[in-house]
């Protein structure tokens, strides 16, 4: 394998920075972390287990109910959420699914779609690998 000396460099400052022992303990990690997302995007269904992070304006007329309403059509996957007041402006939430990987992907868009969400993450993971 080759890779070019600035990628090299680059990616061997950040597994020191993240305090890998190792650049081959770096480098596993790393394609695991590609193999998942990858099958993600493939994924069309199955079991996932995924968050669904995201920032949003609490100010912004009628987004509170929106959200909720949101997640009630996918209460049979929820297994858990948490809300942190940000700042004065901004609310942090978290939700953590559990179920078919479609499903999940659309409540992130769902979310995503609203205005006055401000930034939405997707993480999802599964067993067997
Ligand atoms: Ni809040």
């Amino acid at each position: 394998m080759s890779l070019p000396s600035n990628l090299l460099n680059k990616f061997d400052s950040i597994i020191r920075g993240r305090g890998y022992s190792s650049r081959s303990e770096g480098i596993r990690d790393a394609i695991r972390a590609y193999i998942i997302e990858y099958e993600w995007m493939e994924r069309e269904s199955g079991e996932e287990i995924g968050t669904i992070t995201y920032l949003y304006d609490h100010s912004q007329r009628g987004l509170g109910d929106q959200l909720t309403e949101a997640q009630h059509n996918y209460l049979d996957m929820i297994r858990t959420s948490t809300h942190i007041h940000l700042d004065e402006e901004n609310c942090f939430e978290v939700i953590v699914m559990k179920g078919d990987a479609k499903r999940i992907k659309e409540l992130a868009e769902k979310i995503m779609s609203l205005k006055g969400v401000k930034h939405v993450k997707l993480t999802t993971t599964h067993g067997g690998i």
